[in-house]
């Protein structure tokens, strides 16, 4: 009974992705792809400084050129409300502050009007013949933080024993500071909104990560009842956090199309991308630690900074693995905000604990060289048997198997470690190489969540849930999670995802829709099943006529009687047809575990990153040449999509390593590298080869399934890799990412002199 000793089933396969064939042809409509009858465009005009008032805005030209229909701005625009503080997973959004509200420009780029024309190329002209006057303003967009600058005092995010007085005693210590640079989300779909309001109600085209949450934000701030507002997501071109909560452009098509009485469409186009929808803020992260002479870890402090926006207080949550990830009894973490001249910052792919990972997994090598031991070793010395931050036991935590079959997979027995003394072969025989290890973790939550599932008189099922598919997969597993409990083929199973008219599921984030929808779709197809027992044995034409529906059990898409051999089993759609019922209906539901009281377990998937990179001093070139990644994310459900997700995490991790960086110019504000020539992301030529293993150990503490998801772990524990084994392969220590070429020119300059 209880469900601890339950098996999963077995998984059903390597199903490729049931959406694959409409993404290849094309057939996926995604938000920018609605063309309503009679649409206009809307391009909005921009702030050139990133501090100040405006003064003067010259609409006059602008709403006199062709094809124009409206020149709006703070004026003319019409009232938008706030949301009021969120409740759960509805009415979050990072930028409050609704468009055009007053005269403060607060960050470069800031939406200060926009053009409504009937096509994409005249608003676009005329919103450049929108004339800003602006009275600029000291602004501060520097990258060098100061802990007096904290906007409040600092938040303790963990705390045990006395990490101060633990820490002047130790044996062996580290001390250092670790940054991480403003990141720009760059899905390749760009956000859009295509906004139809129809003088009652608005259907909303949205790129978001989260239609339910979306409904409710926007209907606030239009201020209409949320029935009024239906947010529409097929398909996404991804998001990577960036379209978890809407934006200002999302207000300013809504707004304008109820304005007008028109669909309006509004793409946000590259540049915008680098300033009006979020990013993950600069971070600054001081780590100490402090060891016995023999490795045992006995101070631990972790005191995180990270930039904000002028209004809003985005948390990047650094501190998020700190508290579990080793056994240390002395230990603290904390976490405060500073003020710069930026759009607000969001979540980025594994916020928190992927930069937060890059400086403590940096500082455990730090802390190995220190020792002279095995960075491997000297973790597996500090595995904690709970998590001793919330003392609790782990739900599941395989993180010292990740790291012994990483060392197998990797071939660690061969790893020396003085720098420069790995030297390649063969392919590699010439180059110097640098291995490094780290470790990771990601939280394994689930969010409330309810979907319907319909068996059908056509002998197919449909399962339906306003959850949206960012691009890992979402599709493709509701389509497995019903084969899986109904024995149906996947062809024969159609999933609705992406539309607030369905059942409200989950947020694509947090790496967690998976297993959120696991338990509210598995109690749905019971429903559902039961539903077709009563059907099965209700009236004196039934199929199963005299027998109760508790007599009935359900396999492999068939009823019997429970004490009947399977051969006598009859298709549910055969029971449907001879009660002439088109379906029986399923309605399943699930609380989530998220921000849930009275937790019983910590909660985390847990992996293992290791790196090599070749080095070649004489040129200073540095290439990353190899991954292993070890990961225990629960069950797999379906290892196609999941290590896709994996690969694709990692190729971040490379790129957050060694190239990607939002740089924000001095003089005006602005991001400079607001494109993708001049902000630098991993290509295929960058990216080596990756071995992913799953350890697949379900976690039944989860869901009954034992999935936890993935996604965001994988980018977790790459960068301190891939800067570790940067270390072990020239000496120089990068504790500031991403690495540049200057950091290595050190280990260059000894080399060739
Ligand atoms: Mo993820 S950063 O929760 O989309």
């Amino acid at each position: 009974m209880a469900t601890q000793s339950t098996v999963p089933p077995k998984t059903n396969g390597r199903l490729p992705r049931v959406d694959g064939q409409l993404k290849v042809t094309g057939a996926a409509k995604y938000s920018s792809d609605y063309n309503l009858a009679g649409m206009l465009y809307a391009v909005p005009v921009c702030a050139t400084i990133a501090s100040g008032k405006i003064t003067k805005l010259d609409v006059s030209k602008a709403q006199t050129m062709s094809g124009v229909k409206a020149v709006y701005h703070r004026e003319n625009f019409g009232k938008l409300f706030r949301a009021a503080p969120p409740s759960g997973f509805n009415g979050i959004l990072d930028e409050k502050r609704p468009p055009f509200e007053d005269v403060v420009v607060r960050y470069y780029g800031q939406y200060v009007a926009a053009v409504v024309a009937l096509t994409f190329e005249q608003a676009t002209a005329a919103a450049r013949a929108v004339v800003v006057t602006y009275d600029a303003a000291p602004m501060n967009v520097s990258t060098r933080f100061a802990e007096s600058e904290a906007v409040e005092k600092p938040t303790e995010d963990s705390k045990r024993g006395d990490p101060d007085a633990a820490f002047k005693t130790a044996a062996v210590t580290v001390d250092h500071v670790y940054a991480t640079p403003a990141e720009t989300h760059n899905p390749i779909e760009l956000h859009a909104s295509v906004a139809d309001f129809d003088g009652q109600n608005f259907t909303l085209y949205e790129t978001t990560q989260a239609v339910v949450n979306s409904q409710n934000v926007l209907a606030q701030m239009l201020g209409v009842p949320v029935e009024n507002v239906r947010v529409i997501s097929r398909f996404l071109g991804s998001g990577f956090g960036g379209k978890l909560w809407p934006w200002p452009h999302a207000m300013i098509a809504a707004q304008a199309s109820r304005n007008l009485g028109k669909p309006v469409k509004l793409v946000v186009t590259r540049d915008m991308m680098f300033q009006n929808v979020g990013h993950r803020p600069r971070t600054q992260q001081r780590v100490r630690l402090g060891a016995s002479a023999d490795g045992k870890l006995v101070a631990l402090t972790h005191d995180s900074l990270n930039h904000t926006s002028m209004l809003d207080d985005y948390s990047e949550g650094c501190s998020e693995a700190t508290g579990y990830s080793y056994s240390v009894p002395n230990l603290r973490a904390t976490s405060a905000i500073v003020r710069r001249n930026v759009g607000t910052p969001t979540s980025m792919r594994g916020p928190g604990a992927v930069p937060g990972l890059f400086a403590l997994e940096s500082a455990v090598d730090e802390l190995a060289i220190a020792l002279k031991m095995d960075p491997i070793k000297l973790r597996l010395l500090n595995e904690p048997a709970i998590d001793e931050d919330k003392k609790l036991p782990f739900s599941s935590r395989h993180f010292v198997e990740c790291l012994n079959t990483g060392a197998e997979k990797f071939g660690w027995s061969r790893y020396t470690p003085t720098v420069g003394s790995m030297k390649g072969t063969g392919e590699q025989s010439g180059l110097t190489l640098g291995w490094g290890v780290a470790g990771c973790s990601w939280i394994a939550e689930s969010c409330e969540t309810s979907a319907t599932v319909e068996l059908l008189s056509n002998g197919g099922a449909r399962v339906s849930c306003a959850t949206q598919d960012i691009g890992t997969g979402t599709y493709t597993v509701l389509s497995n999670i019903v084969a899986e409990k109904t024995g149906l083929p996947n062809d024969r199973i159609e999933v609705v995802l992406g539309d607030t008219n369905l059942p409200p599921g989950p947020i694509s984030g947090g790496s967690w829709a998976t297993a959120s929808v696991i338990p509210a779709v598995i109690d749905a197809v019971e429903k559902a099943q039961q539903k077709l027992f009563a059907i099965a044995t209700a009236g004196p034409d039934a199929v199963f006529v005299d027998k109760e529906p508790k007599d009935l059990a359900f396999g492999e898409g068939k009823v019997r009687l429970k004490d009947s051999d399977a051969s006598t089993a009859i298709p549910f759609e055969k029971i449907l047809a001879r009660a002439s019922v088109r379906s029986a209906t399923g309605k399943g539901k699930s609380p989530g575990s998220f921000g849930a009281p009275d937790r019983k377990f910590s909660q985390h998937s847990f992996g293992a990153q290791f790196a090599e990179v070749t080095w070649e001093s004489e040129t200073a070139r540095l290439r990353v040449s190899r991954v292993v990644t070890v990961i225990d994310g629960g069950r797999i459900l379906n290892p196609k999509p999941a290590r896709n997700q994996i690969e694709g995490a990692v190729v971040m991790g490379i790129g957050m390593a060694l190239f990607e960086a939002t740089r924000y110019d001095a003089q005006s504000g602005a991001p400079i590298n607001n494109n993708l020539a001049d902000y630098i992301l991993t290509t295929n030529a960058d990216a080596p080869e990756i071995d992913v293993t799953f350890l697949d150990h379900p976690d039944l503490v989860i869901n009954a399934l034992g999935a936890r998801g993935v996604g965001e772990i994988g980018r977790a524990g790459v960068a301190a890799a891939i800067t570790n084994a940067v270390h072990h392969a020239t000496g120089v220590r990068v504790r500031e990412l991403p690495v540049r070429i200057e950091d290595l020119l050190e280990a260059t300059a000894e080399r060739v002199a």
